[in-house]
């Protein structure tokens, strides 16, 4: 009820058992090696640790973010995508992902979540301004600035934790006055939650999310295209227990946030209509379930059981004040849509057009990685980083929603 999906306290910023100071030095150089391209010899430089000296949780999830970074620089940190993970990485990498019940890529987990820190220690976690990212694939500030919305987005969506909850024992005592007060006070807080969104703009430049950061947010799930025809095979060596193997995951995605599924779970709405695509809607926002830390998808699981709120609501009078209340969350939740679409729009769909393919034969276009493209270089439809149809996508979601109004 206090922090929502973020952790307890801020994540621990470094390891502290200095038996994994390789991989906090890699850590912190990261963005200089991407750069220079000697990621890749990093990290087939480094012994294979064992996660043997991985004390608590927190470590267990700092250990978690440095493996997804190093995952996606060491596969998309060159001129060209690489498909084989050494057993420095996918060894550790896939004891560590069990252990937090998370596939072993870069989620919204490992890249948000549990990689920022306060600038001082009592600072307003809901403003952007007070945070930073502690491990970053570019070093910049638009990177930094895309992932602390998010975390920002977290902290002021915990407020609402409690609020759902008090709502459902007021649909349990019938108190439909408690309940019409309830679901106002959420329909605010949604509003809360677009303002925070809205400060993407301040400090993300379109052009370098696009061409500096996405490209490394990409998975290796439908990669065909981008150079990754089987996924990526994580080599683990002599592992007995754990062969190696191919593996196609979806890259990051805040569909992988257990924020904004709570959202629609709690106001009863179900992603079930499907846009005749490819099964990008409701088979996709459940799929990423399964990139939520454990707990965290059990959560969603035991939330939708106990979700009554939409059935109280349909049962009431059509004029009564907890209808309105509803509809009127219903519509900041609809608008908070909007604005992400309206913010896909202006970052991938516009800068996308201003892509110039890579001119030279055989080079992959890490940029428009996520991007399906004919021979000719013409774009014929953009996929989100998780691997949906877009547009189509994010509007039939945010249609659903508008149509739950009741
Ligand atoms: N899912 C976001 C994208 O497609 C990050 O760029």
């Amino acid at each position: 009820a206090e922090h929502g999906f973020l952790p307890d306290g801020p994540p621990l910023t470094r390891l502290p058992n200095p038996y994994y100071e390789a991989w906090e030095s890699i850590a912190s150089e990261l963005p200089t090696l991407i750069q220079t391209r000697q990621i890749r010899q990093k990290i087939d430089e480094l012994p294979v640790c064992s996660t043997e000296h991985l004390a608590t949780e927190a470590e267990w999830r700092r250990a978690y973010v440095i493996m997804g970074y190093f995952t996606h620089g060491y596969v998309w940190g060159g001129d060209k995508p690489q498909d084989h993970l050494p057993p420095s990485i996918a060894k550790p990498y896939l004891e560590i992902a069990t252990h937090l019940e998370l596939p072993a890529c870069a989620t919204y987990a490992g890249l948000t979540l549990w990689n920022y820190k306060l600038t001082h220690p009592e600072a307003d976690i809901t403003d952007p301004e007070n945070l930073q990212v502690q491990t970053s694939f570019t070093g910049t500030r638009d990177e930094e600035w895309f992932m602390v919305i998010s975390v920002a987005v977290e902290a002021q969506g915990s407020k609402l934790i409690s609020l759902m909850r008090d709502a459902m024992k007021a649909v349990a005592a019938n108190d439909t006055e408690l309940l019409t007060a309830l679901l106002y006070s959420f329909a605010d807080g949604l509003n809360n939650l677009a303002i925070v969104l809205r400060k993407m703009y301040t400090h993300n430049d379109p052009a370098v999310f696009y061409h500096q950061l996405r490209p490394f947010l990409a998975g290796s799930k439908n990669m065909a295209h981008a150079g990754l025809p089987r996924g990526v095979y994580y080599d683990t060596g002599d592992d007995a227990e754990r062969p190696g193997s191919w593996m196609q995951l979806s890259g990051g995605s805040n569909a992988q946030s257990s924020l904004i599924q709570t959202l629609d779970i709690f106001l009863g709405i179900t992603h079930s209509a499907t846009d005749g695509k490819k099964a990008s809607g409701p088979a996709f926002i459940h799929e990423m379930r399964n990139y939520m830390p454990g707990p965290h998808r059990r959560f969603l699981e035991n939330l939708t059981a106990g979700s009554t709120v939409r059935d109280f609501i349909l049962s009431s009078g059509e004029q009564s004040s907890e209808r309105e209340a509803y509809n009127a969350a219903v519509t900041e939740l609809k608008n908070f849509r909007d604005t992400h679409i309206q913010m896909v729009t202006r970052y991938i769909v516009m800068t996308s057009r201003k892509t110039i393919p890579a001119q030279e034969s055989g080079k992959v276009n890490l940029a428009t990685a996520s991007t399906q493209e004919s021979q000719s270089g013409q774009q014929h439809s953009l996929s989100g980083t998780g691997g949906t149809d877009l547009m189509p996508f994010l509007k039939q979601t945010r249609d659903t929603v508008r149509d739950a109004k009741c």
